[in-house]
């Protein structure tokens, strides 16, 4: 039987800066994932940490990670050819099927751009999986924050995204500025039946569930992804725990019906 909880040991074949703080590696490890599921990733003598997986390829995984404490700040020093060692994937992922003909609004709060995109490049990637239109609305502090400026490039071919920032530190952008819940009544087709993902600090998430209401959107048409801290991943240790849910193993995907006593 597999030991769940033995790393494997995954090469740094690449590395992409998005900001100061924020970085994408691509890790040599292959792996069988469903979009919104995460890794455990460690660095000896530093930690392990739970990361989402933001991209995949036949033989490999990207993961971006933003620099906030102790492991992440080792993490960010490291170089293309060191090593990190990866366990999982856990999680439950999107229920990609349950997406499939509906209208799709995803809502992300900076760095949470991170684990929708794998969500967003199965849809545009795939011409067999539709979806009836898909809109992103994207969110990040300043210009300087944007991350994935390529990919929203390509998305914006395939779908509606919008890109807005909290503030303009340098007076030079010349797109959206606000808040991602501001953008919400733009959306041209969203109806009760458009099933909407949101992902990103609670406050973003909460109000950004009671713009949806007001747009009809049905609870249970929403879909929600949690970040807490987590140990073990697997369910064992109760560090990820919220009342009688495991963020690591019931989620981080949470229908809204689920867990809206939670975010209320
Ligand atoms: C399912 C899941 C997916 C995640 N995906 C990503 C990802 O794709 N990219 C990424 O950069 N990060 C992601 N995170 C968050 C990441 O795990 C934490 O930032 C990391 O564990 C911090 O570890 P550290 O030792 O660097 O920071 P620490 O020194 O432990 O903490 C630094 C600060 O961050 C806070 N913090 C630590 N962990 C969390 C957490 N889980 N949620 C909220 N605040 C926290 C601490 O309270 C402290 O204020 C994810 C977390 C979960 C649970
Ligand atoms: S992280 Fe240990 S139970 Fe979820």
């Amino acid at each position: 039987m597999d030991n769940i909880y033995l790393s494997k040991k995954a090469k740094i074949l690449g590395i992409r800066k998005h900001t100061p703080t924020e970085w994408s590696f691509n890790l040599g490890v292959r792996t069988e994932a469903v979009p919104g599921q995460f890794v455990m990733v460690s660095l000896p003598g530093a930690g392990e940490v739970p990361i989402s997986i933001s991209g995949y390829n036949a033989n490999s995984i990207e993961l971006t990670i933003r620099n906030v404490g102790k492991v992440t700040s080792h993490i960010s020093k490291i170089n293309q050819g060191d090593y990190l060692y990866v366990r999982g994937p856990y999680g439950n992922g999107f229920p990609l099927q349950e997406f499939v003909g509906k209208h799709l609004l995803i809502i992300a709060g900076g760095s949470a751009i991170a684990p929708v995109k794998p969500l967003i490049e199965h849809y545009i990637n795939n011409s067999q999986f539709q979806v009836d239109g898909m809109d992103i609305i994207a969110g990040f502090r300043s210009p300087r924050h944007i991350l994935f400026h390529d990919e929203l490039k390509q998305w914006k071919k395939k779908c509606e995204v919008r890109i807005t920032v909290d503030r303009d530190e340098d007076y030079a952008w010349m797109g959206s500025i606000g808040f991602v819940v501001d953008y919400i009544k733009e959306v041209q087709n969203i109806s009760e039946d458009t099933r909407a993902i949101i992902i990103g600090p609670p406050l973003m998430m909460t109000n950004s569930v009671r713009e949806l209401f007001q747009h009809g959107v049905k609870k249970e048409n929403i879909y929600l992804s949690f970040e807490r801290h987590m140990k073990c991943g697997t369910g064992k240790c109760g560090h990820c725990r919220i009342r009688d849910k495991y963020v690591c193993l019931d989620g981080p995907v949470f229908n809204y019906d689920e867990v809206k006593e939670l975010i209320d």
